[in-house]
């Protein structure tokens, strides 16, 4: 079996991803960790749960000397948003935090899962079908943080033989944990909103299609990869993988369907649009699809039923 360790694991993607690890591989084979020291009740109680920052090269080796940890999921990270606002935070953990991670799993001969994100591609970028190799000059600190990330993984994979992988996921959808800071949110709290109080005011602007994905093909995603024959990887890392290319009025009008009284207007954030508008219309994810079968289940319809059913018993 398997000894996993997960840093950010209390985040949006990490509380979704550890529990379906620990199905998959034992709950006490799971380590779930973050910076936050409150775990909800489900992690807590399917296994073991550490507090510590991973810009903290000393307190991350401890976790995987103690654990005896033979994969990492690394997701622990600043999403775009927060970085435009601090910089300097995204850079230490986004840079420095996976550089202890790809160090600690040099040192222990750890696998290494690391997400990139449609975020390491910039307004230069070819915006339509955006292929897996291609001009990536992002123009965000996000964006530079993991690009450098990106080339992070692939050097510590052929100078030191660490088997780093990884996707670049696209805004990811889902029901657990609300996200974290991304220009990509909009498209988690229209479904929160519809349902509370039928009516979503949009931080991005109608006509901003962006690459989106229902949590549980993330999830797949993520496992598919590690678990694939390294023999087919000629990428390895920084995979396009994606579900959808959608903007806020073609999401507003599936919602509709489900709650005919929905209504959306908009109030921009300069911030976030700006950013939105750096990044790729849609992404072309056949390198994934060729090297190790990757194929989402989820599309704009299957993913909103499912959305609003899980959220209306929640919320209602
Ligand atoms: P999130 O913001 O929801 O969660 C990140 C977690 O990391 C948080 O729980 C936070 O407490 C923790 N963290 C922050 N700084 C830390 C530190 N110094 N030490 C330890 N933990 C720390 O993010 P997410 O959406 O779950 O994203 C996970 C990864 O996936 C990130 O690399 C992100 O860039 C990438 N990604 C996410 C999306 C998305 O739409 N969610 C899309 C593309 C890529
Ligand atoms: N959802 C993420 C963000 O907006 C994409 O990487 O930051």
């Amino acid at each position: 079996m398997k000894r996993i360790l997960v840093t950010g694991a209390l985040g949006q993607i990490g509380s979704e991803l550890t529990m379906s690890l620990r199905e998959r591989y034992g709950n006490d084979n799971v380590i779930a960790s973050d910076l936050k020291t409150q775990p909800n009740g489900k992690l807590l109680d399917s296994g073991p749960f550490e507090s510590f920052d991973c810009t903290n090269a000393d307190a991350l080796s401890a976790i995987v000397r103690k654990y005896k940890i033979e994969t990492i999921y690394h997701l622990a990270a600043i999403l775009s948003a927060v970085a435009e606002n601090n910089p300097g935070l995204a850079w230490n953990v986004n840079i420095n935090g996976l550089y202890n991670v790809l160090e600690v799993a040099r040192e222990f001969d750890c696998a290494v899962f690391i997400p990139s994100s449609i975020g390491a591609f910039g307004p230069s970028t070819p915006v339509d079908n955006t292929p897996q190799d291609t001009i990536q000059r992002p123009n965000t600190m996000y964006g530079v943080t993991k690009v450098t990330g990106e080339l992070l993984c692939d050097y510590y994979y052929k100078r030191f033989g660490v088997d780093t992988r990884g996707v670049r996921y696209p805004g990811i959808i889902s029901n657990e944990t609300l996200p974290g800071g991304g220009t990509t949110d909009y498209a988690v709290e229209i479904y929160y909103e519809a349902i509370k109080n039928k009516h979503y005011t949009c931080n991005l602007p109608a006509g901003t299609f962006l690459d989106m994905m229902y949590m549980p093909d993330a999830i797949k995603a993520a496992t598919d990869l590690m678990e694939a024959d390294p023999a087919k990887l000629i990428h390895r890392n920084a995979f396009n993988v994606t579900a959808m290319s959608i903007d806020p009025e073609l999401l507003a009008a599936e919602i509709s369907k489900h709650i005919p009284e929905f209504t959306i207007d908009y109030d921009i954030d300069p911030v976030k649009a700006e950013i939105a508008a750096s990044w790729p219309n849609s992404i072309d994810d056949l390198a994934a699809r060729k090297q190790w079968n990757w194929k989402p289940d989820y599309n704009l319809a299957t993913m909103t039923k499912d959305m609003i059913e899980i959220l209306s018993k929640k919320l209602l």
